[in-house]
Parts: structure tokens; C-alpha cells; sequence
């Protein structure tokens, strides 16, 4: 037992340097790392870290093994001890003369068989015993994120749907001192495009992660809300209804390393893979042609570590994300930053797109840092340090002078020179040859 508390705290104490060391590692020996580490010259800085704290895992190593070795001492010690006296016992029981000699020769088979089974039992216990700590652990852990869960087997959603509607939503990540949201209220609404538009940090994917159901907001509601106006809170929906009617394409949404079918068809994991649709998907999404002309089409692994590994761009990841979220084809789609990688044509045709999903009946949430494309939302909500601080058209926010969403749409526009603002960038030709007197 001493033995094993002693592993268990220690990999408790050592577990962020263990994971520091694996991602070093995959720094080191994994593509997508290699460009910067050359041109940045930070192998020889990482690689010295790495062999760092790998020394430092060994002296802990070492340590471990010195500790258990004086335990083994200790415990050793005792058995030979315990050993030596029942075997002394035996021995003056025989030459006392009480006792025959095949008895005590059967006394020494029983006393080494059950010495055997008596070693293997401890062990096995002992073995129970540290598998537990951990057991217990991970218990914990999926008590903790059972609380932060829809539960299993709830209400059924409203059908037809109608709206998702959040209502003085406040939500706290775990560890966090100032709430990511706080008193914040929209209306998600079919057949409706709803932007979410505010600074780095103002709770928009936090905010789409709430009403995706993935967060449970600490205070406030969030409902599904029916055409006859029946309505369901989340943490009452049924889990697997609430999903089976949300699909995202969040903003860093993952590049798994498989074949282009499977990466878009994983946005419907619980349907059986239709081709057909994931052609649809693709071809909406401007990534059709692209696919198909590869030399394993659909087949091929989008991650280069493999023999048929290609590498897309990063536009071009983009628009498989958005095919996976478009095969879902889920009545709610919340998508985060859904062309911040797009070239100006496929930006366009991309916002086009989820356009024609609101008009098909699709309740759209866009994220967006591109306020051209808000122009057109039916709906905008900005969000200030996790505040709801304007909601309204277009039209209505530009009205408001001095407003947060008037302030961000003339910076942007003023780039393009199509409104004076602070935004406006400096004409190069206009600009001052620089003072070498000055900089010398
Ligand atoms: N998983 C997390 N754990 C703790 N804090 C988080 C987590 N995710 C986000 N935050 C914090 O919550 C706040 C809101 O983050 P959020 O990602 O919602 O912002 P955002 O509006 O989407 O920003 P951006 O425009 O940069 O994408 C930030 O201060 C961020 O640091
Ligand atoms: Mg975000």
C-alpha cells in the first residue's frame, strides 16, 4: 500500500510535466511544427528543454525506485524474519520430538505453498489497491462532468421547432474569476440567420457552445421552443434529441487524420455513410473538384504522415469543415468563424450558402469578424466582455452613434476606403520616408 500511494502521488504531482514532455515531443518529430522551427531557430532551445525535463523525470524515477527499494528492504525483512520464526517453531516442535517427522515434512510443503498463494494474494490486493486510487479519480471526473451535462433520457423536443431562446444566460468556466457570459439573452430562430459579432473574448463561441447545449449555463435558461408555443428547457431536453438537432462547425474544429469521405462524413457519425450526400456537401462547400481530382479521390488521408497523405490548405480545410457541418444538415447550425480563411470568391459563396439554409428553414448562428456579411443577417447580437450590449439589424445598429457595432463596421469598411473611420489604413504613398538620422 505504501508502495502504491507513493506512485500514485507521485504521477499526481508529475502529471502536467509528463504531458509537457509529450507535447514537446510532438513539436519536435511532427510536421506541423517544422517550418517555425526552423526559420524561428527554436529546435536547439526545445530540444534542450526536453532533455531537461526528461533528466528531471529520471531523478524522479530514480527516487521512486530508491524509496520502493527500502520499502521492499523493510517488507523483505519482515517476511524473512516471519519466515525464519515459523520455520525455528517447526524446527523445535521436531526436536522436542512432539512432532513426526512426515508431519513437519508436510508442515514445510503447506508453509511454502501458502507463502506462494499468500504472496500472489497480497499482490493482487496491492494491485487493486493502486488501481483504485485512479478508479476513484475517474469517477470523480465523470461525476463532475455529469453535473456539467444534459442528462440522459429527458423531455422530447418541440416539434416543429421553432426557436432556441436563451434567457439570462451567465456562464463561469471552471477556474475562471469573471464569468465568459453574463445576463445574456438572444433568440436563435428558424429560418433565420442570427449573427453573433463582438471583440476577441467578448463569449461568441461560448455563447454557441451554450446554446449547442455543450455548456450548461451556471444561471439562466436556455429553451427549445415549439411552432405552438410549447417549450422545453435544455437541461429537461432529451440529450441525443438536443444533439441530433444541432450541428457546428466550431472554430477550431478537428482535422482528423482519416480519408476526405470520413472527415465529412464524421459530421453524422450516428447515420450509416452516404456517398451521394457527401458529394452534395462537398460541392456546396467549393471543395468538390478538389477532392475528386486527387490521385485516391475521397480515399485519400487528408494528413500527409500517410502513404496516401495529402495536405490541404487552409481555405481548403475550411471547406471541408463546412461540408461535414453541411451533411449534418441539422435543424439548428452554429457555425464560428466559418471563412476567416476563404479567398474573397468562396467568402462569398460560402455566406450564400448558409443563406439558402436559413431560407430552407434552417435556424443559422453565424459568427463572424467579417461585418459585410452582418449586413444581411436578420438578426445581430454583440457581445461586450460576455454582455449583450446591442441587438438589432444592421440597419438599427448603424443608427446608434457611438455604438460598439457602428464603431467595428466603419474601422472595417474604412479600410476599404468606403467610410472615413479609425480604421482607415495609411496610403503608402502618402507615407514619410523614414528618418534614418532618427533611427541611426
Ligand atoms: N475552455 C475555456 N476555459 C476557460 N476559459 C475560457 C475557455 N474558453 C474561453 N475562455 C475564456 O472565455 C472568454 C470568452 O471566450 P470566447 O472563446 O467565447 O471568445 P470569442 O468571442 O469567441 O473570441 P474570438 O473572437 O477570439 O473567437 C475569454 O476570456 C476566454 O479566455
Ligand atoms: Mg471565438
Amino acid at each position: 500500500m505504501r508502495s502504491a500511494r507513493r506512485e500514485y502521488i507521485s504521477r499526481l504531482n508529475w502529471i502536467d510535466h509528463r504531458r509537457a514532455i509529450a507535447s514537446l515531443l510532438a513539436y519536435l518529430t511532427r510536421p506541423h511544427a517544422a517550418g517555425e522551427l526552423r526559420v524561428h531557430k527554436a529546435g536547439a532551445k526545445l530540444l534542450s528543454s526536453y532533455e531537461e525535463m526528461s533528466r528531471q523525470t529520471e531523478a524522479e524515477q530514480r527516487r521512486l525506485a530508491q524509496a520502493q527499494a527500502t520499502t521492499d528492504l523493510v517488507a523483505g525483512g519482515f517476511a524473512g524474519l516471519a519466515s525464519l520464526g515459523c520455520y525455528g517453531v517447526l524446527w523445535w516442535l521436531l526436536a522436542a520430538g512432539g512432532l513426526p517427522l512426515a508431519v513437519g515434512g508436510t508442515a514445510v510443503v503447506a508453509i511454502r505453498t501458502s507463502t506462494a498463494r499468500l504472496t500472489s494474494l497480497v499482490q493482487q490486493v496491492n494491485r487493486l489497491y493502486e488501481e483504485l486510487l485512479f478508479l476513484t479519480d475517474t469517477e470523480d471526473a465523470i461525476e463532475v462532468a455529469g453535473e456539467h451535462a444534459i442528462p440522459q433520457g429527458g423531455a422530447a423536443l418541440p416539434a416543429p421547432m421553432r426557436a432556441v431562446r436563451a434567457e439570462n444566460v451567465t456562464f463561469t468556466y471552471p477556474g475562471a474569476e469573471a464569468p465568459a457570459l453574463q445576463g445574456v439573452s438572444v433568440e436563435i430562430r428558424r429560418g433565420a440567420v442570427t449573427a453573433l459579432v463582438g471583440a476577441n473574448g467578448s463569449g461568441k463561441t461560448t455563447l454557441t457552445k451554450v446554446l449547442a447545449g455543450l455548456l450548461l449555463p451556471g444561471e439562466g435558461n436556455v429553451w427549445w421552443e415549439g411552432e405552438a408555443g410549447e417549450r422545453v428547457e435544455m437541461r429537461d431536453a432529451d440529450r441525443s434529441q438536443v444533439f441530433a438537432a444541432v450541428g457546428v462547425l466550431a472554430q477550431d474544429f478537428p482535422r482528423w487524420e482519416m480519408t476526405a469521405a470520413a472527415n465529412v462524413a464524421i459530421g453524422a457519425g450516428d447515420r450509416p455513410r452516404d456517398m451521394d450526400a457527401v458529394r452534395r456537401a462537398a460541392r456546396e462547400a467549393g471543395i468538390l473538384e478538389l477532392i475528386e481530382a486527387l490521385p485516391h479521390g475521397w480515399d485519400s488521408i487528408v494528413f500527409k504522415g500517410y502513404e496516401r497523405g495529402v495536405q490541404l490548405s487552409g481555405g481548403q480545410w475550411q471547406k471541408l469543415g463546412t461540408a461535414r457541418t453541411l451533411y449534418r444538415g441539422a435543424p439548428v447550425l452554429l457555425v464560428d468563424e466559418p471563412t476567416s480563411a476563404l479567398d474573397p470568391h468562396a467568402e462569398i459563396a460560402a455566406f450564400q450558402g448558409l443563406w439558402s439554409l436559413a431560407e430552407e428553414g434552417h435556424a443559422v448562428v453565424l459568427v463572424t469578424h467579417r461585418l459585410a456579411a452582418t449586413m444581411n443577417a436578420d438578426h445581430i447580437y454583440v457581445l461586450d466582455q460576455g454582455r449583450l450590449v446591442e441587438t438589432g439589424t444592421h440597419q438599427e445598429l448603424m443608427v446608434r452613434e457611438g455604438g460598439v457595432y457602428q464603431g467595428m463596421f466603419t474601422a472595417q469598411a474604412a479600410q476599404y476606403g468606403l467610410a472615413p473611420g479609425p480604421g482607415a489604413l495609411p496610403d503608402p504613398r502618402s507615407a514619410q520616408p523614414p528618418d534614418h538620422e532618427t533611427a541611426s
